[in-house]
């Protein structure tokens, strides 16, 4: 009856492995989609997203993490209000995850020096503007320095970026999966709470 389907199917504890598994291997592999997550936040007045790159993941503390620059919007959104969502799809895997937790904003601790001192000359770019990421400007311009533009800058003057990076982790509070499959979907949620996993099926 279970012919070509998956083994977690109809096993939650199958599908839990596999949601860690999903991050695990969407954190390495930079064709994945599971690399590029949505990240939702909002206050009050409104809610949005933007894709993010999964830079970390934590299996045992149960956090997942993302790379920003401290002047960015979504830094006083999260100020106002922590809770967040990450938002993945895998359309080859037919998985839609929905992981919402606590954001913690790391800067200029021992995270976010770990986490400089391993970024690509290349990533370094993004944190060597002057202005604020979403200001105004009269022209169209990347807001960098030719030379910035043109990654001529040398390790010791990426350093300067520093000021402006920060790493955003989420404790995972909750985890929703939903996976797509034409003999019938399955919906499945998971509580992360005190240390705890509550895992329950849900209607697709
Ligand atoms: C492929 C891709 C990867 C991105 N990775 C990141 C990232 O890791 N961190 C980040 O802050 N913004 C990243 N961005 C830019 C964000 O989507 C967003 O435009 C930016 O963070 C400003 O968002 P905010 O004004 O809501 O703070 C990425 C965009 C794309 C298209």
């Amino acid at each position: 009856m279970l012919k070509n389907k998956p083994d977690y199917y109809n096993d939650l504890d199958k599908v839990y492995l596999k949601i860690w598994d999903l991050l695990k291997v969407g954190l390495k592999n930079r064709d994945l989609p599971f690399h590029i997550p949505v990240f939702i936040c909002g206050d009050k007045q409104k809610s949005d997203g933007r894709i993010v790159v999964l830079r970390g993941v934590d299996t045992k503390e149960k956090k997942i993490w993302f790379h920003s620059d401290i002047r960015s919007n979504k830094i006083k959104i999260l100020n106002s209000n922590p809770e967040a969502t990450l938002l993945f799809y895998d359309k080859n895997e037919k998985i839609q995850l929905r992981i919402s937790g606590n954001t913690k904003i790391n800067y200029q601790n021992n995270i976010t020096k770990k986490s400089w001192e391993k970024t690509a000359h290349m990533s370094r770019q993004c944190y060597l503007g002057d202005k604020d990421p979403g200001a105004n400007i009269s022209i169209p311009t990347s807001g960098l320095t030719p030379e910035v533009d043109n990654l001529k800058y040398t390790k010791e003057e990426s350093e300067i970026g520093y000021k402006n990076f920060c790493v955003i982790e989420t404790f995972i509070k909750s985890i929703e999966w939903l996976y797509l499959a034409a003999k019938g979907h399955r919906r499945a949620h998971f509580s992360l709470k005190n240390n705890s996993l509550e895992k329950k099926w849900l209607i697709p």
